[in-house]
């Protein structure tokens, strides 16, 4: 899949239309058994909702995206599909969190459902092998890095 390592966005606008437009390539991917799994790094106001904002919006979801921070993780249906889309934000989480009280293994284990995650190194070492790694980070005036690799087993 063609992600950018690279970009720099200038504004909230921007940060929104890069995840729609990840969205829209995810949707349009083959898939590989288990979720596709989107783990956000990244300082407190760095990017990652508005990020995850856009791309909601990009897979077609058509309910506002609400920050999950007080739920951990909030699941939004993709029309014209049997998957979900799972907001999760790991931010309460000061240690390392047992994935399997959280039911997020089951949930990485879904084919064709996406999964962003917020705060994602609060996993440890329950990272899923599977994932793309994205990392936020606040520039000069209101620019936002966003630097993206693959992780496979
Ligand atoms: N280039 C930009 N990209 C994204 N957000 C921007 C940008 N410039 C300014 N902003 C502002 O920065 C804030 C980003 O907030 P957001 O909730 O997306 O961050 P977050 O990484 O999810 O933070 P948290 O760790 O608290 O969940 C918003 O208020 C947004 O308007
Ligand atoms: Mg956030």
């Amino acid at each position: 899949m063609d992600i950018p390592a690279k970009i720099i966005t200038t504004s909230a606008q921007e940060t929104k239309n890069f995840g729609g437009k990840i969205g829209r390539l995810v949707i349009g991917e083959p898939r590989a058994p288990g979720a596709f799994i989107f783990c956000l790094y990244g300082e407190l106001g760095s990017g990652k909702t508005t990020f995850v904002q856009g791309f909601s919006e990009g897979v077609g979801v058509k309910q506002r995206l609400v920050s999950p921070t007080f739920i951990i993780v909030r699941r939004y249906h993709i029309p014209q599909t049997y998957f979900y889309l799972y907001h999760c934000d790991l931010y309460r989480f000061s240690h390392s969190v047992d994935i399997r009280t959280l039911g997020m293994d089951e949930i990485f284990q879904e084919s064709n459902s996406i999964v962003l995650i917020e705060w994602a190194e609060r996993l440890g070492d329950a990272l899923p092998n599977n994932r793309i790694d994205m990392q936020f980070a606040i520039g000069p005036k209101e620019s936002r890095i966003i630097t993206s690799s693959y992780k496979k087993i």
